[in-house]
């Protein structure tokens, strides 16, 4: 399986090179059949190559079994027009491969219990999955812009807009999903205010009461759901929602675990007709400009993200356990990067933290 690695801008090569690292070990002490090939977009590639996406690049995204990626964003791409920084974003690859399913799973890691600013007894258990709507949305409607009216008033303008289809097919990868775990769905929307989300409502309903009528579904306008993902994380099983409060539903999700760098997630469409998936793994924080270039960052989002990689690309569901339970290990045994320790704890760099993980993987 050829796995094309993106490293990307800020702390994005730093976490990416040590869940390649992991996925190494897999190659040479499990024997899987994973070859990894490095490829530059964005601000790297501008300041390489003077495009921020190479054709070999993009060529290269578009047949590979799946893509590691880092982080995007860069404080320095103001130089950069604005035409070829869409042309190297991770909005344009995630549209062109159709991986409108995000998945972000969240759970409360114990040996973190005293990092989360949360109560231990609040978080203790917490074991949910947001489905996330990545390819549609405010993100990607039309029109959009920022425009000057007759009189002179400047605007900016983005549209909220889902049709039925994208709809429904979010819904069935949520409620197929929650058949393999506690079968409980919550459908996020604002079908109170917005015509958007009350079709978004319609559809998750129509699909449950069509296809799935035996998992339980539960409808939440998205203000609320904020607030019970502080309140009882630990009600929540599959999360799904659009574009948009999937993105700062799974942020508010970070603080779980006291820290945004222990999320990963996977971006899969649904199978081709060769029945594979194409996939974007990435852990789910940005560049991390006030941390990077230290080798402090935490990896074990894109770590995790690796886990993602070796259960829903290679199909390695034992390796995927493997890796996850190492990961456990290592924080149980008291590994710490800067972001998940508590003060006067000592602290691992980057690396040390995935040495840490490859140390639990050969003394299970
Ligand atoms: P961010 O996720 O980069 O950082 C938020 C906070 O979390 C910062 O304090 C940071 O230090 C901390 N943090 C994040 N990852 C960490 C890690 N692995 N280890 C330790 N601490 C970590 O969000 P931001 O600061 O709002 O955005 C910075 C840039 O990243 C922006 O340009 C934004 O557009 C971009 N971004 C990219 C992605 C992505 O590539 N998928 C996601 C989010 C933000
Ligand atoms: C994420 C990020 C991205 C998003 C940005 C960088 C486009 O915040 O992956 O969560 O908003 O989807
Ligand atoms: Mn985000």
């Amino acid at each position: 399986m050829n796995i094309v690695v993106l490293p990307g801008d800020g702390i994005g090569p730093e976490v990416t090179d040590e869940a390649v690292r992991i996925l190494d070990w897999f190659v040479t002490k499990r024997g899987l059949p994973l070859r990894m090939e490095r490829r530059l977009f964005g601000a790297a590639a501008w300041a390489a190559e003077g495009t921020t996406m190479p054709d070999a690049s993009w060529d290269a995204i578009m047949a590979a079994d799946a893509l590691l990626f880092g982080a995007t964003g860069s404080l320095d791409q103001k130089h950069i027009p604005a035409e070829e920084r869409r042309k190297g974003s991770l909005l344009r690859m995630r549209k062109a491969l159709d991986v409108f399913a995000n998945l972000r799973p969240v759970r409360a890691w114990p040996a973190l219990a005293e990092v989360s600013p949360y109560k231990p007894r609040t978080i203790a258990g917490t074991d949910l999955v947001f489905v996330r709507e990545l390819t549609a949305g405010v993100y990607f409607g039309t029109p959009r812009g920022i425009q000057t009216l007759p009189d002179g008033t400047r605007w900016g303008l983005n549209t909220h807009a889902y049709t039925e289809a994208e709809i429904a097919r979010a819904a069935r990868f949520a409620f197929t999903l929650a058949r393999t775990r506690r079968n409980h769905v919550t459908s996020v929307d604002k079908a109170n205010v917005m015509e958007a989300g009350a079709l978004w409502r319609e559809v998750v309903a129509a699909v449950h009461a069509r296809d799935f009528p035996d998992v339980t579904l539960e409808h939440m306008l998205a203000d609320n759901c904020a607030l019970q993902l502080s309140r009882a994380p630990t009600r929540f099983d599959v999360i799904v929602t659009d574009n948009l409060f999937g993105d700062l539903l799974s942020d508010c999700a970070g603080a779980i675990n006291g820290s945004l760098g222990m999320l990963p997630s996977a971006a899969l469409s649904d199978p081709g007709p060769d029945g594979k998936r194409r996939a974007l793994y990435e852990p789910i924080h940005g560049s991390a400009p006030d941390i990077a270039g230290k080798g402090i960052a935490n990896p074990l989002g894109a770590i995790l993200s690796a886990a993602l990689l070796l259960r829903w690309t290679a199909r390695a569901p034992a390796e995927a356990d493997a890796l996850e339970a190492a990961v456990a290990t290592a924080l149980a045994a008291g590994a710490r990067t800067a972001d998940i320790a508590l003060p006067g704890e000592s602290v691992l760099s980057t690396r040390g933290m995935a040495d840490a993980v490859i140390a639990a993987l050969e003394h299970p």
